[in-house]
């Protein structure tokens, strides 16, 4: 998109995924845990669309992420472990949310 069709909302880039703590979001430790970290091409791209999805999808299925993540191309794997991790992510917020933590969609 161009820049001026963002004027008035908010971006978020994938440094704004982080823990407030600073270190990384529910998110960004399921890529770490599932090994689905790729290069710094298409990972930034795959972490902020999984994002959007778990942010309009609490309970995302196999299918649902890899529609969320069709824009992103990458020749280099077979998406599984990105997969894996939205999965994994969107079960522990899932937990954080059962226990009443607060919501840290990343
Ligand atoms: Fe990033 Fe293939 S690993 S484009």
């Amino acid at each position: 998109m161009f820049a001026v069709q963002a004027d008035s909302h908010e971006v978020v880039t994938v440094e704004g995924l982080g823990a407030a703590d600073g270190g990384l979001g529910i998110l960004q430790d399921s890529f770490w845990e599932t090994h689905a970290l790729q290069c710094g091409y298409c990972t930034p791209g795959m972490l902020i669309a999984a994002q959007a999805l778990l942010e309009s999808d609490a309970d995302p299925d196999d299918e649902a992420i890899v529609d969320a993540i069709g824009g992103n191309l990458c020749r280099c794997t077979g998406y599984q472990g990105i997969v894996a991790a939205a999965l994994d992510a969107a079960q522990r917020l899932q937990k954080e949310k059962a226990a009443g933590a607060p919501q840290s969609a990343t």
